[in-house]
């Protein structure tokens, strides 16, 4: 059996990854693909623990960068060992909402943490576990920014400790994500996302059909 296929999607918030993960597992579906749909920090049960320590939990108030680094990569290697993996290995396609390009844009860019830092402990949680391709979804800041902020302001979603960043910090954020894209070319996708839902589905479709033709995809 051949090797499944690994897809990541990266941006800031309210960039439209989830929406488009969606999106392409229904259609990746309808051609008879077994689709896994994950997310980062998550995906496992103890993922998922760590991911509201991360985002919700009171004790993360204090919660310095180099913790935070630690914190997302235990999450990760989790999920690389626990599903990713074994999905690959059984020829399934696994959509990522958010890997290791957010720890370089967030932990490295945005907190300013050492890069070869970043680097090393990205490593030890993911071994040779590395997308195929990755969707970087960009939108304006502005636009990532009012959807920030209309989520804060709904009473159902839970206080956010990365969504109460300023706005200097989801610029280096963006900055970084740019220098990854300039830096991986072949690897990383820069999709303009501030277009209309069905234009850059296609968009997206247009860059992932051709991986299924030249025998990327276990079956
Ligand atoms: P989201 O799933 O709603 O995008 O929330 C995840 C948050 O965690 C988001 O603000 C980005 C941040 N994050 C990092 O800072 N580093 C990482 O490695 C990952 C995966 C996410």
């Amino acid at each position: 059996m051949k090797r499944g296929l690994f897809i990541t999607f990266e941006g800031t918030e309210g960039a439209g990854k989830s929406t488009h993960i969606r999106l392409l597992a229904e259609r990746l579906r309808q051609l008879g693909r077994t689709v896994r749909e994950l997310r980062e920090p998550g995906g496992t049960p103890l993922g998922e623990e760590i991911r509201h320590l991360l985002k919700h939990h009171p004790a993360g108030r204090g919660m310095t960068p180099e913790t935070e680094l630690l914190l997302m990569n235990a999450s990760r290697a989790q999920l690389v060992r626990e599903v990713i993996r074994p999905a690959l290995d059984a020829g399934e396609v696994v959509l990522c909402d958010r890997f290791f390009d957010s720890t370089v844009a967030y932990q490295g860019d945005g907190r300013g943490l050492d890069l070869k830092l970043v680097e090393s402990v990205i490593a030890a949680a993911v071994g040779e576990t590395r997308p195929d391709l990755t969707l970087l979804l960009h939108v304006p800041l502005s636009v990532s920014e009012s959807r920030r902020l209309s989520r804060q302001k709904s009473q159902s979603a839970p206080a956010d400790r990365f969504e109460e960043s300023d706005r200097a910090f989801f610029e280096r954020v963006e900055r970084g994500f740019q220098a990854i894209a300039t830096t991986e070319p072949k690897r990383v996708l820069v999709i303009e996302a501030s277009r209309d839902i069905e234009s850059i589905a296609a968009d997206i479709w247009s860059h992932v059909e051709p991986l299924f033709k030249n025998g990327h995809a276990g079956e």
